[in-house]
């Protein structure tokens, strides 16, 4: 039981079928509802740490968590930099312990991108970190509609192929239709999956990671809805697709919105039926639990639902 790098477990995850889920985590229930699913799952697990996140509950306090967890599930746990945006943030979380950093040099050109990335890479890798990077921009709501937009956002399978060769990065993100939040398409979903494809075939020792993955289930966004919610017209990747993704070089799974759905409805509810309730853990208990439900799903039905993990 320890803080452990990607490394072997992708190693295993690569062309086998499944993947590892990378939770976005911001507080103490987060992180126990889901590494209580992990172990009760026996899977792989990344806890992911945005900077949002460490501005919110401060890098001390996620690191000590995540190390509690550890010690309490006796899980081997990585602990992730999401969308690290320069090298000092990089830096900063390798240096705080992090044992995985992401170095999000998307906007960049691919020179550029190449460059900051190359120096995380140098950096990480001379302490014992992994490094993962991203190419081409997750697309928004109206981007992924029209071919030629397609083009000029998704990753280009050949620049992905030089930039692997000239970074040494551990795992790419790639761009293939995916977008953050809950509200990834407007009309039917699409994701390019001959990019994917490509891709993988490219450089089919590189795992490749999918940003944007929540499934926006329709139970968590009606019941949030149902107990005073705004949220319409929300729509995320159906879990099919993911499935289809798993098998083609993508080993993990990037995974916020489908948490912040099923700790919010939960809360919801518990408000509006025991509206004389005021000790946050008669809430925060039964949101700890939704976490854990819906990680528990997502292992069982999405990342291992090959039955090889
Ligand atoms: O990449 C986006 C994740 O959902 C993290 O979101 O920046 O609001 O913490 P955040
Ligand atoms: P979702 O918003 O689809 O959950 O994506 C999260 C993510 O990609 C974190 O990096
Ligand atoms: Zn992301």
């Amino acid at each position: 039981m320890a803080l452990v790098t990607t490394k072997e477990m992708f190693a295993k995850a690569l062309n086998a079928d499944y993947a590892i889920g990378a939770f976005n985590v911001n507080n103490m229930e987060i992180i126990q509802g889901i590494v209580d699913a992990a172990k009760e799952e026996q899977a792989p697990l990344i806890l992911q740490v945005s900077a949002g996140a460490r501005k919110y509950a401060k890098p001390a306090y996620l690191v000590k968590l995540v190390e509690a967890a550890i010690i309490d599930t006796g899980l081997d746990i990585c602990l992730h930099l999401d969308h690290g945006e320069d090298f000092d943030i990089c830096k900063k979380c390798v240096d705080d312990g992090f044992t995985s950093v992401m170095i999000d040099g998307s906007k960049h050109p691919l020179e550029e991108n190449i460059r900051i990335t190359k120096e995380v890479v140098d950096y990480a890798h001379d302490h014992g970190v992994v490094v993962e990077a991203e190419l081409g921009k997750l697309a928004g709501i109206e981007d992924a509609v029209k071919v030629d937009a397609r083009n000029a956002t998704f990753t280009v399978p050949e620049e992905a192929a030089e930039f692997v060769a000239k970074t040494g990065v551990d795992s790419l993100a790639v761009a293939i239709g995916t977008s953050h939040g809950a509200y990834k398409f407007k009309g039917t979903p699409y994701l390019d999956f001959e990019r994917l494809k490509e891709i993988h075939a490219l450089i089919p020792e590189t795992p490749l990671v999918l940003h944007g993955a929540s499934s926006v289930l329709k139970e968590f966004v009606d019941r949030c809805n149902e107990y005073g919610g705004k949220i319409p017209g929300a729509q995320g990747v159906p879990e099919e697709m993911i499935l289809e993704a798993v098998k083609h070089g993508v080993c993990k799974v990037n995974i916020d919105t489908d948490l912040r759905l099923a700790m919010t409805a939960e809360i919801r509810r518990y408000f509006i039926e025991h509206p004389e309730d005021f000790d946050p853990r008669k809430y925060l208990g039964p949101a700890r639990n939704a976490i854990k439900g819906m990680v528990a799903h997502k292992i069982r039905n999405v990342l291992n639902a090959s039955g090889k993990m």
